[in-house]
């Protein structure tokens, strides 16, 4: 971990594979390594489900593609069973683990308290913790947007989080899977109030840190999105098993 915060944030595309993929579909990055334009000043993450870690992080070894985690246990080892730890994550190859993706707060009850131990367990393990947040709809409904991410911010991430272990993504709920992105001014609104609450806590740390914005992200919205102010990349759900949209979305990055 680095006290010196980088001057800016590290503009990053990552796909969320989510329970998708089998041996198979390694083929997806294979093509994926073949075309990553290694000059795109953006950078490139996939997270295939756990099975595939190994293979993936095997396939994608002295490329510029990093291979990911969705989630951990917060524990290192001990009696966990069907649990994996942060630690274990980073020996099959992962450099980055999504921690409190709202699919899991819901499945899995994971409240900001198990939420955060998980991102104190990939800071421990060396991984880059990728910490989610995001509102329903009823709470957007309600007006309760910035009140539900600023709260989830708050109670999901460490003390003595830094730039360079600390990845947020902003996914409203309503527009996971539904092909229904957020608009570029509501965008705006949330990761404009998720910037000043990280610069307010951590300071030069809270400025450098990524902000992806994920929900519905395709390469025909990607361009939009990514001229959004505090916007620095993407978590893409369904876009990300399509290796030619994933790339798509990575060059309006790198072009933005
Ligand atoms: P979609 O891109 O399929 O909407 O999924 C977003 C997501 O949940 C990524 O983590």
């Amino acid at each position: 971990m680095s006290n010196v915060a980088p001057s800016s944030p590290e503009k990053l595309a990552a796909g969320n594979w989510k329970m998708n993929g089998t041996s198979a579909d390694l083929s997806i990055l294979e093509t994926i390594i073949r075309d990553l334009a290694p000059e795109a000043g953006a950078g490139a993450l996939i997270c295939p489900p756990a099975t595939l870690l190994s293979a993936a992080a095997h396939l994608s070894k002295a490329t510029p593609l990093r291979i990911g985690a969705q989630n951990c246990h917060e524990a290192a080892t001990g009696a966990h069973t069907g649990d994996i730890s942060a630690e274990m994550l980073r020996d099959a190859g992962a450099t980055h683990v999504i921690v409190g993706h709202s699919e899991r707060r819901a499945d899995h009850r994971e409240t900001d308290d198990a939420v955060r131990a998980k991102a104190e367990a990939a800071q421990r393990a060396g991984l880059t913790a990728i910490v989610c947040v995001g509102e329903t709809e009823d709470e957007r409904e309600a007006g309760r947007q910035i009140e539900v991410v600023t709260s989830q911010l708050a109670g999901s991430l460490p003390d003595g989080a830094t730039a360079d272990r600390t990845i947020i993504a902003y996914e409203p709920v309503w527009a996971i899977g539904t092909g229904k992105a957020a608009t570029p001014a509501d965008i705006a609104e949330i990761h404009g109030a998720i910037r000043s609450a990280l610069s307010t806590r951590f300071g030069a740390q809270g400025s450098a840190m990524s902000l992806l914005y994920g929900g519905s992200v395709k390469p025909a919205n990607a361009a939009e999105i990514f001229a959004v102010e505090n916007v620095d990349g993407a978590l893409i759900g369904g876009a990300s098993l399509k290796a030619e949209d994933f790339l798509a979305i990575h060059s309006a990055l790198a072009a933005a």
